[in-house]
């Protein structure tokens, strides 16, 4: 057995190799709801979702998925109780800072997404350390989308490219998806194959909008905390039974 091999052991036996997602991207909703349940305030769930985070990660390492993005805060969550970002806020720089060093020898290359200039400066400087200290590293590529908006993030995107029209640097003619996605913040992790989200909510709030195309979508009422390797075992058996058409007819010739 080589090296590789046995560090994908731990595949599930009904789950083929050649048909796991390549990139699953995760909206990670209803901690405040697990938190209600339990009679806790709705910080405690966003304690708890950072757990199963850190579980889901170590599974596509484990299971040989090479590619996780996670919507982790969106430009429309500013809108919360002060309380609340200010804890979430605190909460993002703690646990990098915390994790950094495991990230490091599981060789996570970590990058984060989003309009970060409008994050807190301490946290701005842990995301960078993070992202500078992972860059080269083999591994998994953990996306972490942070004050990340679709719509923000075309608008950009948009912006990019009219001034390189306006500097003289391309003609409207070269705008093309290729061109355009190059343009997000994506650009090196492409599309997600995957797309889960918990806690049974039928919308994608913002999330990806573009890269999100052809993705397979797959809704759990699970809440995010409690959402753990055996949920996530189900969510790709399900993958594997759809057939991605992406608009052709199938067993096209
Ligand atoms: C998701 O859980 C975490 C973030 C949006 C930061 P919620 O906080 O949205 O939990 P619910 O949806 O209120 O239960
Ligand atoms: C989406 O969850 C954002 C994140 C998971 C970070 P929300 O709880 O903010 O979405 P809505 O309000 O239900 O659409
Ligand atoms: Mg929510």
């Amino acid at each position: 057995m080589t090296a590789k091999q046995s560090l994908l052991q731990d595949l599930p036996a009904d789950l083929d190799r050649q048909l796991l997602p390549k990139h699953v991207a995760v909206i990670m909703d209803g901690n405040g709801r697990w938190a209600k349940r339990q009679g806790l305030p709705r910080i405690m769930g966003h304690r708890r979702g950072v757990d199963a985070l850190k579980d889901l990660l170590r599974c596509c390492k484990d299971w040989g998925i090479p590619a996780l993005t996670a919507y982790a805060f969106s430009t429309e969550n500013w809108g919360r109780p002060l309380e609340e970002v200010d804890f979430l806020m605190t909460l993002f720089e703690r646990v990098l800072r915390r994790e950094l060093e495991e990230m490091v020898q599981e060789n996570v290359q970590i990058q984060f997404v989003g309009n970060l200039g409008a994050l807190p400066r301490s946290l701005q400087a842990e995301i960078e350390r993070s992202m500078s200290e992972t860059k080269c590293n083999p591994g998994t590529r953990f996306t972490v989308a942070t004050n990340y908006g679709g719509r923000q993030e075309i608008v950009q995107a948009c912006r990019a490219i009219a001034l390189q029209v306006q500097q003289g640097l391309l003609q409207p003619d070269d705008i093309d998806e290729a061109l355009f996605s190059r343009h997000l913040y994506t650009a090196s992790v492409g599309d997600p194959d995957l797309l889960i989200r918990t806690s049974g909510e039928m919308r994608i709030s913002n999330f990806l909008l573009w890269q999100l195309a052809y993705s397979e979508m797959y809704i759990t009422e699970t809440l995010w905390p409690d959402f753990d390797r055996a949920e996530f075992h189900r969510a790709l058996c399900d993958y594997q039974k759809r057939d991605r058409r992406f608009g052709k007819v199938k067993n096209q010739k």
